[in-house]
């Protein structure tokens, strides 16, 4: 069956993108990857998040991620599109494209081998379209997480930078992270289920490339 369960390598495909082929497992190096699927070229939705993603460039590669994204149309498209994303979003750049590259699958050959489509979108011809996919893949090119929205719900680019801090420091510490957990708010507590049956909280009191958390209160669950 197509698409990957957490834990699965990532395959090493090799692909067209706007910053040239791609080679994914060499692209990714030993870095944190993130993989995000859209549906269609100079759709309204889909620029509207090219541009988040662009804004938030930095914040991805000060966690140390490399972004790539993917949409079924073809490389001249995407040089087209590029630019519309840029001026929608008030943003520039010298080569007038985007910052990280975007897989031309024209074919779907990788959206279905990654089991990408929406069923309900269909293009003027009948063919299903690319979901919202969302992969975040470990330096170890095994998938950490799987998001996938329909095509007609835009993603929250703020919630992906919070699951990779989550991401981030449960793989490193042997901690878990509660509902709306989030670095820097006040609910930056993580817990921890001992053996003997206690829930035990920790605060975190700074975070990546060196997390530290520091011992709270710990009770019976
Ligand atoms: C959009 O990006 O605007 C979009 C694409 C496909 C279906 C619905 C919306």
């Amino acid at each position: 069956m197509p698409g990957l369960l957490l834990g699965d390598v990532i395959p090493d495909f090799e692909a067209a993108s706007t910053h040239g082929k791609i080679k994914l497992h060499q692209f990714l190096g030993n870095s944190w990857g993130i993989l995000f699927s859209h549906p269609r070229d100079y759709t309204p939705v889909c620029t509207t998040e090219l541009g988040r993603a662009v804004r938030l460039c930095a914040d991805f590669r000060r966690r140390g991620v490399k972004m790539v994204a993917l949409s079924i149309d073809t490389l001249e498209d995407h040089r087209g599109w590029s630019k519309d994303i840029l001026a929608y979003n008030n943003e520039e750049s010298a080569s007038g494209l985007l910052p990280f590259p975007i897989i031309a699958d024209s074919k779907r050959e990788l959206a279905v081998a990654l089991g990408m489509l929406d069923p309900d979108e269909k293009d003027k011809d009948g063919m299903p379209l690319t979901a919202r996919c969302v992969f975040v893949i470990g330096p170890d090119k095994r998938l950490k997480l799987s998001l996938l929205y329909p095509a007609s719900t835009g993603r929250n680019f703020d919630e992906l930078l919070r699951v990779l801090d989550s991401l981030q420091l449960t793989a490193e510490r042997r901690v878990a992270t509660p509902a709306d957990w989030k670095v820097g708010n006040t609910s930056e507590r993580v817990a921890v289920s001992h053996p003997s049956g206690r829930l035990h909280w920790y605060r975190l009191i700074s975070v990546s490339p060196a997390w530290r958390l520091r011992d709270g209160s710990s009770r019976h669950v």
